[in-house]
């Protein structure tokens, strides 16, 4: 019984150890050699898309889950951007996750404990339940907004509100902002500190 019991432990541990496991959570080490092709645009600071020009988003930080909800977005059509369309169509699910396990393990954004919906915006005071008044978001599959471009924020605003990015949630609480919330909207939360951070290639 002695032997059966050890034998057992042993399936356990082999099972708990099994490197499959921990790719269900994405490989980072793979995710960041996929990102190489990612980082001419990601990894350079303040790196601007052109026509329109607006700054390419930081994700170092970004959720993994939101990051493959972003990039099932581009890929199915309910965000429309050229280039991020190419990359993520021809990406499978795992390329996805462990793009997403290596970009949010690339920076931590702590949540300030103290930050209370009053502290943002008027017109920001609904957004918090999920972006949080600190800009982290509360749960993983909400982006976090704090210290990201606000041209880019902007950006995403409009898009939800004219249609061009859909998505229920966001087009019906962008539908209800006027342009000028947006610009005070954004400049809130891209001023927000620690914040997502620019991608860094790994060496
Ligand atoms: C030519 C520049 C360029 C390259 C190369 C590029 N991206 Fe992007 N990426 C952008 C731009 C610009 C956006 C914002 C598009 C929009 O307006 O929705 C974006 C958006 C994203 C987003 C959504 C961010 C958010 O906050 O919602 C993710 C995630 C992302 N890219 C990941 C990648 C990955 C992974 C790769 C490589 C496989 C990659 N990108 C390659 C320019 C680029
Ligand atoms: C119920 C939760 C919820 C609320 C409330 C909410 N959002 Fe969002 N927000 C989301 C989700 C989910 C997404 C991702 C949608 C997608 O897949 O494109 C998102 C995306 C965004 C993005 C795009 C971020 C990026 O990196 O591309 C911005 C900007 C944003 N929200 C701002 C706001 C603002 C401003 C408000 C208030 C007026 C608001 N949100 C209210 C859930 C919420």
């Amino acid at each position: 019984m002695r032997s059966r019991a050890l034998a057992l432990a042993s399936i356990v541990a082999a099972v708990i150890n099994h490197p499959t496991i921990a790719a269900a959570e994405g490989d980072a080490a793979r995710g960041a050699k996929l990102a190489y092709t990612c980082m001419g645009c990601h990894g350079i600071a303040n790196y601007k898309n052109p026509y329109p020009t607006y700054s390419v988003p930081k994700v170092a930080g970004q959720s993994a889950e939101y990051i493959v909800i972003a990039l099932t977005g581009y890929k199915t059509g309910t965000r429309g951007h050229g280039t991020m369309h190419s990359h993520a169509a021809t990406m499978s699910d795992a390329d996805m996750k462990d793009i997403a396990a290596f970009f949010a393990g690339e920076a931590k954004v702590e949540r300030k404990p103290n930050m209370t919906a009053a502290a943002a915006p008027k017109a920001a005071q609904v957004c918090v339940a999920c972006h949080g008044a600190d800009g982290v978001a509360l749960l993983p599959i909400y982006p976090t907004l704090a210290g990201q471009h606000a041209d880019y924020l902007e950006r995403a605003l409009h898009e939800y509100r004219e249609g061009s990015r859909k998505d229920p949630v966001m087009s019906t609480f962008a539908g209800q902002l006027k342009d000028e919330d947006i610009g005070v909207i954004a400049q809130y939360f891209s001023g927000l500190e620690p914040g997502l951070a620019t991608a860094k290639p790994k060496q």
